[in-house]
């Protein structure tokens, strides 16, 4: 089973797919560290994360162990990560090891679930199920704000809702891999969810799909 996940920043994407993958026993990947881990490494380096040249390099000789830094989790690596992710040599670097993660889940595991901006469109425009998730930009400024808060970062809620509004405009308008629903997604508005009913709504659809398809519900053994 493949599940796609995607939307805008803080809207709750991350925290759906890890409890769709723990209650239905899937593998996930979170396809925003690539792009993050691409953009620190540049900016570690002194380099511009715009350089299609330094930024493709990077991507390409990134390690499962670039993926634990902590640093990646700042707004200057969002930021950073934004820009890398709207150039093309980049994407296609890092759409590789996304299929390949797709195309073979670890063992043991039933299927997978990948979150990201273009999940559902590019890296798996096959998935068995495509969900959008959504929220208004004041709820997903604030979620941000209260977790930067809560790791102890001094963050101002304005400065973080005009830095998702710049991000989300890069997202959506770039030429390649925009931040745009599957024409067969489910679009779910998180705004006034918990991460709890998000959840339900979210196992609900999958489960409804498979009842249709005739396939043995998820989760539910
Ligand atoms: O992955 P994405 O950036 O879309 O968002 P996230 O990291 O899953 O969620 C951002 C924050 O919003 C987290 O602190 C979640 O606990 C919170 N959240 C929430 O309050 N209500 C939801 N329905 C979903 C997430
Ligand atoms: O957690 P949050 O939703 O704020 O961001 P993220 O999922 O970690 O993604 C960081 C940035 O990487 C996004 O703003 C996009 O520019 C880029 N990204 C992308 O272009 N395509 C993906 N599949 C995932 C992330």
């Amino acid at each position: 089973m493949i599940i796609a996940i995607d939307g805008p920043a803080a809207a709750g994407k991350g925290t759906l797919a890890r409890a769709l993958a723990d209650r239905l026993n899937l593998a996930y990947l979170d396809t925003g560290l690539l792009y993050r881990a691409t953009g620190h490494a540049v900016l570690r380096a002194g380099g511009d994360p715009a350089d299609p040249v330094t930024a493709e390099a990077a991507a390409r000789a990134l390690s499962p162990a670039d993926l634990d830094d902590p640093d990646l989790r700042t707004e200057a690596a969002a930021a950073a990560a934004s820009a890398v992710a709207a150039l093309p040599a980049v994407r296609a670097a890092l759409l590789d090891v996304q299929r390949a993660f797709a195309a073979r889940p670890p063992a043991g595991r039933d299927g997978v679930v990948l979150d990201g901006r273009d999940i559902g469109t590019v890296v798996c425009p096959e998935a068995d199920h495509k969900l959008f998730i959504t929220a208004t930009l004041e709820t997903r400024a604030r979620r941000r704000f209260l977790e930067l808060r809560d790791k102890g970062v001094d963050a101002i809620e304005s400065s973080v809702l005009h830095d998702m509004v710049d991000r989300d405009a890069r997202d959506s308008s770039r030429r390649v891999a925009p931040l745009v629903p599957a024409a067969d997604a489910f679009v779910l508005d998180t705004s006034d969810l918990s991460v709890h009913d998000a959840l339900a709504a979210a196992l609900a659809y999958v489960r409804k799909r498979q009842e249709r398809s005739g396939s043995t519900p998820a989760g539910t053994d």
